[in-house]
C-alpha cells in the first residue's frame, strides 16, 4: 500500500521562492508530503499568489498589532482544524512563542540562509561578506524555542569568493536552499529523522 502523503503547511511572510520549491517537489507522485495549506502573516505576501496559482488553499492571519500569544493560538487552531501534520517555515519572519514551538516540536522545520550556528538572525549575507569567511551556506533545522538554534537536519555549502557581494552570496545560497528544503521535508515526512538532543540522525 502506498503511504498517505503527510499534510504539510508552509508558513511565509514574503517572496515565497522556497515555498515554490516545496510545491514543485511535492508534485512528484512519490513525494511523501502534500502542501495542504499556505499561511501568511502578511496579506500582500507574494508567496500567496504562488500558492493560489497552484490551487493550494491559503490563509492570512495578520500579526500586526496582535499579541504574540494570541497570534500563535490562532495559527495553532487553524493548523489543527485543517488536519496539518507537518509545518515548514519558509521566510516566516515572526518569532514564535515557546508554547507554539513546543506544540509542534519535531514536526516543524525552518530554513535559514547560513551555516548554523554561525550567522543566526537577520542581515545574514551582509555579515557573512563583512566577516571574511570563505564558505557559507544554508541549514534546515527543527524549530526550537531559541531562534535559529534547533537540531540541524541538513546543510549545504556555498563558497564566498573574494569579490562576493551580499547580493551575489544571497543568490548562490538561495539556489542551494531550493534544493535542500525539499530534501529535508522528504526525510521528515518519511519519518526518517530521529532527534537525539541537539543531533539528528537519519534512519
Ligand atoms: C530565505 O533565504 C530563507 O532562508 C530566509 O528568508 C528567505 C525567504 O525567501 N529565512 C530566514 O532568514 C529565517 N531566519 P523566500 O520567501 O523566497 O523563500
Amino acid at each position: 500500500m502506498i503511504p498517505a502523503k503527510r499534510r504539510t503547511a508552509v508558513l511565509i511572510s514574503g517572496r515565497g521562492s522556497n515555498l515554490r520549491a516545496l510545491i514543485e517537489a511535492a508534485q512528484a507522485g512519490d513525494y511523501p508530503a502534500r502542501i495542504a495549506l499556505v499561511l501568511s502573516n502578511k496579506p500582500d505576501a507574494e508567496g500567496l499568489r504562488i500558492a493560489r496559482q497552484h490551487g493550494i488553499e491559503t490563509a492570512v492571519i495578520e500579526s500586526k498589532g496582535k499579541e504574540r500569544a494570541a497570534f500563535d493560538a490562532e495559527m495553532h487552531a487553524l493548523l489543527q482544524s485543517k488536519g496539518i501534520e507537518l509545518v515548514c517555515l519558509a521566510g516566516f519572519m515572526r518569532l514564535l512563542t515557546t508554547e507554539f514551538v513546543q506544540a509542534w516540536y519535531g514536526r516543524m522545520i525552518n530554513i535559514h540562509p547560513s551555516l548554523l550556528p554561525a550567522f543566526k538572525g537577520t542581515q545574514v549575507h551582509e555579515r557573512v561578506v563583512a566577516s571574511g569567511v570563505r564558505v557559507t551556506g544554508c541549514s534546515v533545522h527543527f524549530v526550537s524555542p531559541e531562534m535559529d538554534e534547533g537540531p540541524i537536519i541538513l546543510q549545504a555549502t556555498v563558497p564566498v569568493p573574494p569579490d562576493a557581494t551580499p547580493q551575489s552570496v544571497a543568490a548562490a545560497v538561495l539556489e542551494q536552499e531550493h534544493a535542500l528544503y525539499p530534501q529535508a521535508l522528504k526525510l521528515l515526512a518519511e519519518g526518517k529523522l530521529v532527534i537525539e538532543g541537539q543531533r539528528v540522525s537519519v534512519k
